[in-house]
């Protein structure tokens, strides 16, 4: 089973990064011919097998939809870990969190406020990180074990909107108030359009991967959801719902949560393979002016989550505050920096949430919600 463990920094290494696999990857040219595949095309009688070496991550002339031989193994094994991490909300109970809800006591004004807008950020950010998967990235990934990795990523973002749809129903929530906060808080919509932009940009008809701007554009939007989405906002967002789940509050969403980030960490290491196997591919790619504007994008992320945060929580809540969220989004983004190859952009900062270590780790928290046995995997993977 894949180890989906934050606290290790850099991610697992690509398994084809080493150097005698590193030179059969000939440098992409900077080439206009457009020869994207998408696997839409007529089928091809008579013509020569597909030879391994010829998959490549992006502009690959090796059939897309041929899974074997593989290539991307860390592909499949993210695959493998996403099915083994099979769950769905409605098997959490909910009962502690409805008690809480509509009790008069237990819930402050200001954790009430919290608790609302976090769930309103991301009960329309898993549609828009959907959205990417399905209508920008898939059809550039012309490799056919990414693409598999991809699907199983689309149906987790399924599951995690569902999750919101159930918690909604479950806690009585105003659902117009909640699903149209991403139109209806400017903090919210900053951070959504700041991303959709880059979908946009995919989503145009003509785009394709061939020439090096379109390649960038692709790089772009990898970074803007797999690095940024996934891999910065959601973890301050996690960190909100699991302190308060620490403290015995809202321990069915906590957990939930705590199901969601286990499936967005592998989401984000898939993206950093991603970008990290480009840039292996497509040196051309990642020149100094692209890695400045990368980490300008870093930084304008950064700001916009510390601007949403102080709108969460404009006076701080037990144990937590703006501050405190701002600088773990700065450590976080340093992480980022680190696996793909970045400067730290924030030298020097620190954890303040060095318990988010323990409860990612699903195996050590068995009973840290005090609700259910967390790490189970599905029937097949279960062992007697
Ligand atoms: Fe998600
Ligand atoms: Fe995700």
């Amino acid at each position: 089973m894949l180890n989906w463990d934050e606290t290790e920094v850099i991610p697992p290494p690509l398994h084809d990064m080493n150097v005698g696999a590193q030179s059969q990857y000939a440098a992409s040219p900077a080439h206009d011919e457009a020869h994207t595949l998408t696997g839409l095309e007529g089928i091809e009688t008579n013509a020569g097998r597909v030879d391994v070496s010829a998959k490549r991550i992006i502009n690959a002339t090796a059939d897309v939809n041929q899974l074997l031989p593989m290539k991307y193994t860390w592909a499949w094994e993210k695959y493998l870990a996403g099915c083994n991490n099979h769950w769905m909300p409605t098997e959490v109970s909910m009962q502690a969190d409805i008690a809480l809800w509509k009790g008069r006591e237990g819930l402050t004004t200001d954790e009430r406020a919290m608790i609302m807008r976090n769930l309103g950020f991301f009960a329309t950010a898993e549609s828009l990180v959907a959205n990417n998967i399905v209508l920008a990235i898939y059809k550039q990934v012309t490799n056919p074990e990414c693409r598999q990795y991809l699907l199983r990523q689309a149906f987790e973002e399924a599951v995690h909107t569902h999750t919101f749809q159930y918690i909604v129903e479950s806690l009585g929530l105003a659902e117009g108030e909640l699903f149209n906060m991403y139109r209806e808080v400017p903090s919210i919509t900053a951070k959504d359009a700041w991303a959709l932009k880059y979908t946009k940009n995919l989503a145009d008809g003509d785009f394709d991967t061939s020439t090096t701007e379109g390649a960038q554009d692709f790089m772009r939007d990898l970074v803007a959801f797999y690095v940024v989405f996934e891999g910065m906002w959601f973890y301050t967002g996690f960190a909100q719902i699991l302190s308060l789940g620490r403290r015995n509050k809202m321990t069915g969403i906590a957990e939930q949560y705590q199901y969601i980030m286990r499936d967005e960490s592998i989401h984000m290491n898939f993206g950093i393979d991603l970008i990290n196997q480009i840039k292996i591919e497509n040196p051309h790619l990642w020149t100094e002016p692209f890695k400045a504007e990368v980490s300008t994008m870093l930084r304008e992320a950064a700001e916009l989550e510390v601007a949403y945060a102080r709108d969460t929580m404009p006076h701080g809540l037990l144990g937590l505050n703006a501050e405190m969220c701002a600088e773990y989004l700065h450590f976080i983004a340093n992480r980022r920096c680190n696996q793909i190859g970045l400067a730290e952009l924030f030298p020097g900062a620190g954890n303040p949430f060095p318990w988010m270590s323990e409860v990612i780790d699903l195996k050590k928290e068995k009973n840290f919600f005090e609700t259910r046995v967390t790490d189970y995997q599905t029937g097949g993977a279960l062992s007697w």
